[in-house]
């Protein structure tokens, strides 16, 4: 007796559900859909001209810091102001290249610098190391940005 009321009620029931299943699906399609905004450092300066110079804050030359882990490239333990690597010089080779490090104390570029992306042994720096800063970076004690539980590897510890 009682199904003849209760049919229409769940078919409407069901009915809503479904446009509210299909409402919420359509919506995430759209977010996914949507053009993502991303806030380069350039700003939206475009590529053909120059942003004016920012006051960077440059450490001054101490000793260098620990490796957080040994395949880390060593954080650069001096100021690079000025440093220019281009296509014809390279002002860090000026000094890491093993044949100057004898009179400049610095440290010899790494052995694994040498191997082309093929696994070729070369005599000079490889070109897939060749722009440095790409890697290393100067060394900062600045306070993270974001909390985090990051851990030195245990085996540097
Ligand atoms: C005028 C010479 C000179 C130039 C140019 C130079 N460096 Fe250095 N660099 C040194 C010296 C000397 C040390 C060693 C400092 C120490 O051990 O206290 C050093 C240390 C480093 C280290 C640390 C290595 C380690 O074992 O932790 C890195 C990385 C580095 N330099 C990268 C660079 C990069 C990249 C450039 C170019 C942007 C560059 N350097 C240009 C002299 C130079
Ligand atoms: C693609 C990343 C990358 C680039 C580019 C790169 N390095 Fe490195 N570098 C590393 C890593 C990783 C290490 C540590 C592991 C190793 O020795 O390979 C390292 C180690 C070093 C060391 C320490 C060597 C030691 O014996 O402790 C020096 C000095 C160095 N790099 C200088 C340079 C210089 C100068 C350039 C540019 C000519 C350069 N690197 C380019 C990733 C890079």
């Amino acid at each position: 007796m009682r199904l003849p009321t209760l049919a229409p009620t769940l078919a409407k029931i069901l009915l809503a559900a479904t446009l509210v299943a299909l409402g919420a699906h359509n919506a995430s399609v759209q977010a996914a859909d949507a053009p993502v905004k991303i806030q380069a450092l350039r700003g939206g300066t475009p590529l053909t001209q120059d942003n004016p110079p920012q006051g960077g804050h440059q450490e001054r030359d101490r000793a260098p810091m620990d490796r957080d882990f040994v395949q880390q490239p060593p954080l650069i333990p001096h100021a690079i102001h000025g440093y220019q690597i281009t296509k014809n010089f390279n002002k860090c080779m000026d000094c890491h290249a093993w044949q100057k490090t004898k009179n400049t104390g610095a440290t010899k570029v790494s052995v694994t610098h040498f191997k082309s992306r093929e696994g070729t042994e070369l005599d000079n720096i490889s070109p897939r190391r060749y722009f440095c800063t790409q890697c290393h970076v100067p060394q900062t004690d600045a306070k993270p940005l974001v909390e985090n539980s990051f851990q030195r590897a245990r085996g540097l510890q």
